[in-house]
């Protein structure tokens, strides 16, 4: 009589121990993508500083050292961390020595963010866009730029002249898409 009615009871725990079980097999299974979902922006900023180029190389002091006061291009190639992959990509910048000194701006017109050119003809900047003009120092000298072109920081390292954070092409004051609401 006892054990028909301890029967039901055992199952019963049989039941709820099995169900906790899966359960609880489910949760641990789940637990470590759950916790990479929410600590991903943590490790993706990590991996950004550490596989984004904060500097680039642009050319050797002795190259440098052959610029004078009219601007020179150079392509400046480097690496940026977007999501899982890195990209390798280049972005232009001039080079010219203003007062001795060394300078580099930016090619993006300051305008709408087109990228111009030095006509070395006409001796001055020009973005093919709107007419922006610029001298030979990137200071504006007619069009619709609303100021001079981006003075951009670097520094010299081992012989080398490095850009400072090559990706940041936002320099020119026109907002960062990316950033939009
Ligand atoms: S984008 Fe250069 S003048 Fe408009």
């Amino acid at each position: 009589m006892n054990q028909t009615a301890e029967e039901p009871i055992g199952r019963r725990h049989f039941m709820e121990r099995a169900i906790l079980s899966i359960f609880g097999a489910i949760g641990v299974m789940l637990t470590p993508p759950i916790l990479g979902y929410i600590l991903s922006p943590v490790f993706r900023i990590r991996e950004d500083l550490s596989q984004s180029t904060r500097w680039a190389p642009v050319a050797p002091v002795s190259e440098m050292e052959t610029v004078g006061d009219l601007p020179r291009t150079f392509d400046v190639p480097y690496r940026v961390k977007e999501g899982w992959r890195v990209r390798e990509t280049s972005r232009q910048v001039y080079a010219v020595r203003k007062g001795g000194e060394l300078a580099l701006f930016s090619t993006f017109c300051t305008h709408l963010g087109c990228p111009t050119a030095w006509d070395d003809a006409k001796r001055m900047v020009i973005c093919p866009c709107h007419g922006g003009l610029y001298n030979n120092f990137g200071e504006v000298i007619g069009g619709p730029p609303p100021r001079n072109l981006a003075s951009l920081e670097y520094k010299v390292e081992n012989g080398v002249v490095y850009l400072k954070d090559p990706a940041n092409v936002y320099e020119v004051g026109w907002k960062d898409p990316r950033k939009r609401a």
